[in-house]
């Protein structure tokens, strides 16, 4: 079995590059390279340009890339039925892909061999006193409003028709873990009904890795639900969502704590009906982690915070 190690692109189209390019800047990202057709964005982290976006007509998802560890991947992937064979990627940063399409017709690209420039500088994250560690001595925090503390993709979710098949054809394909399920409450005494909801994490052994790169949920509808870019820290979150309101964007739901992952979230309705989070102080778990299974309401998934609009779980 091959094995994914990052996540390291999601993949758009929509009918205006500028109006993206323009949002995505305010978010938090900045222009790697762009084309005619095609626009690369990236945050300060090692990924490189990690939100691409096509020209296309109408506004869809396309699907996601990831980091394989070697090139035998790639060649296992290849002869795979309905893969593409090893091909050069034509992106910044080259190497070489293989190109799947997982059910519901989502493009799952795997790409070994890139070059990626340096990171780009940010600044170190801020030192919180808490009430037994106390790190900040004799100085003080001083934020300003500002973009730009987008340090990495972490994740990003897809709405499918069939949850059982997406999740074998992830797992088989790239050696995900199951982190956590949802089901539907149990019934007779059982722990827990049907399960239409994984997060899944990359397999790295005792590396620590983020709770889950992807959650697949169970759906009538095809698409996802958003993807997530991780931020320097709290103030790094905060700071963004005072930047963004004064810009006069739309909040969907924050700035609250997750339960399954943990994460303080922030998400913001992009152009063209997307949707996209900014995190920090997510679960990180090693190979050793069993999954739990959630039973409770959609409301019962914020710990605290902003309650999700309906409009948010549809
Ligand atoms: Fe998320």
């Amino acid at each position: 079995m091959a094995t994914a190690i990052d996540l390291v692109r999601v993949i758009y189209e929509a009918p205006d590059l500028d109006v993206t390019e323009g949002f995505m800047t305010d978010f938090g990202l900045s222009t790697a390279a762009r084309t005619g057709q095609t626009l690369y964005m990236r945050c300060a982290g090692s990924q490189y340009h990690l939100h691409v976006t096509h020209l296309a007509e109408k506004a869809r998802f396309v699907g996601a890339t990831y980091a394989v560890a070697s090139r035998a991947d790639l060649e296992e992937l290849s002869r795979l039925q309905g893969s593409s064979a090893i091909e050069p990627c034509s992106e910044p940063g080259g190497g070489s892909v293989v190109r799947m399409s997982m059910p519901d017709g989502f493009l799952i690209e795997a790409v070994w061999g890139r070059e990626c420039p340096a990171s780009l500088p940010v600044r170190a994250p801020n030192g919180l006193n808490d009430i037994e560690h106390k790190p900040r001595v004799n100085t003080s925090t001083r934020i300003r409003p500002t973009p730009g503390e987008a340090v990495r993709l972490g994740h990003f979710v897809l709405h499918v028709t069939d949850h059982d098949a997406s999740v074998r054809w992830m797992r088989e394909r790239f050696g995900m873990l199951p982190s956590d399920h949802f089901a539907t409450p149990g019934e007779g005494g059982a722990a827990h009904g049907s399960i239409y909801g994984t997060f899944l994490r990359f397999d790295r052994g005792r590396e620590l890795v983020d709770h889950h790169a992807v959650l697949i949920l169970q759906s009538d509808t095809v698409g996802t639900h958003h993807c997530s870019f991780e931020m320097t820290d709290l103030d790094a979150v905060m700071a963004a969502h005072d930047h963004l309101l004064a810009k006069g964007y739309d909040l969907d739901c924050g700035v609250g704590r997750h339960l399954m992952g943990s994460q303080i979230f922030d998400y913001w309705k992009a152009p063209f009906g997307f949707r996209l989070e900014h995190y920090t102080d997510g679960d990180v778990v090693d190979g050793s982690r069993q999954p739990g299974v959630f039973t409770g309401t959609a409301g019962e998934t914020t710990q605290w915070g902003m309650e999700p609009p309906p409009t948010f779980f549809q």
